[in-house]
């Protein structure tokens, strides 16, 4: 079950999507975190970040419409609250991080840098760093950075520069509420991401129409789950055959172990379980057996013959 991401080898291609299992170990106790590829934490910023107004989820015929708006203890508070515990559990840790404004990334790279610098016991555990590009740009009229090449490319350089020292690899996570994503991917790629993850949730909103008010405190949410597979299979797709020696990390709508399989198919090398976990917190887990299993009927004798099946 061995997975390549880039240079980064991994026990298995399945880990947590950020954002919904908690900043730590919250999902320990359901099973057992060192047996994932690896667990992605939310994403953190410099300082604390108090989110959005509740309510902020709302369940959907086919997945779910979340307003959480980033909430995080920012990553100082992380590292002292939360990464010992995730260390201690023997999980490989993807760190998550996000900013307002493209000098933001440098300063929470330099941050994380720092962090691991002088926690080396407990930073030995991290393997990845993820930068959630598809969050608000303050600088640029509320867009996402990754709703524009310059934006994508200018955060992403931001961040890669200043975790030079920790040779950590840069996940750049998409949108995928973009028209060409496939410009976005390589202006990620150019600005020195070795890897992008795909996709993060869809632009969504509820209404009530009695209230005429939105049905989430922060107005507009994001879609994820069911829904999102499709959107998901789709831009793994269109960036494996478009970027064929890319690092790529799919995610969206994936609740069972043929899930998976489909976004591996597509051209993921690896593979997030997110909503899947609100509803089973073992999902990530049954994940990985179920794709075991799978791959096991199907007589594969490894991942790496599954990857990008679709291409032929
Ligand atoms: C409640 C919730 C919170 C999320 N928070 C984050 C986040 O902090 N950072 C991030 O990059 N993605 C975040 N996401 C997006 C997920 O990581 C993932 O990209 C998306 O939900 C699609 O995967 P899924 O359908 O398996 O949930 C969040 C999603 C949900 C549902």
């Amino acid at each position: 079950m061995t997975a390549q991401v880039g240079a980064l080898a991994l026990p298995n291609p399945i880990m947590t999507a950020s954002g919904t299992s908690g900043h730590g170990t919250e999902l320990g106790s359901y099973f057992d975190l060192s047996g994932l590829g690896a667990v992605v934490v939310k994403s953190l910023s410099f300082g604390p970040w108090s989110g959005n107004p509740a309510p902020r989820l709302l369940p959907l015929a086919a997945g779910m419409l979340n307003s959480v708006g980033l909430q995080n203890p920012g990553l100082a508070a992380w590292g002292r609250h939360d990464l010992p515990a995730l260390a201690r559990s023997g999980a490989r840790v993807v760190v998550s991080v996000w900013a307002r404004s493209r000098s933001g990334y440098g300063e929470v790279g330099a941050e994380l840098a720092r962090l691991l610098a002088t926690s080396p016991l407990d930073g030995s555990c991290v393997v990845a760093v993820e930068a959630n590009i598809s969050c608000p740009n303050v600088e640029d009229r509320d867009r996402m950075f990754s709703h524009s090449c310059e934006g994508t490319a200018s955060a992403v350089e931001a961040l890669v520069n200043a975790l030079v020292p920790t040779g950590l690899p840069v996940w750049a996570k998409l949108s995928p509420n973009v028209t060409d994503l496939l410009s976005i991917a390589g202006a990620a790629l150019g600005a020195g991401a070795s890897g992008i993850t795909l996709v993060n949730t869809l632009m969504g909103l509820a209404i009530d129409p009695v209230t005429g008010r939105s049905k989430l405190g922060g107005g507009g949410g994001g879609i994820s789950g069911a829904a999102l597979h499709p959107v998901a299979v789709r831009a793994v797709f269109e960036c494996r055959r478009a970027f064929p020696e890319a690092a790529i990390v799919g995610v969206g709508g994936v609740s069972t172990g043929y899930d998976a399989a489909e976004l591996l198919a597509a051209g993921a090398n690896a593979v997030q379980v997110g909503t899947a976990t609100f509803a089973d917190p073992r999902a990530p887990a049954r994940v990985l057996a179920e794709l075991e299993a799978w791959c096991a009927h199907q007589g594969l004798a490894s991942i790496a013959g599954l990857v990008g099946r679709a291409h032929g």
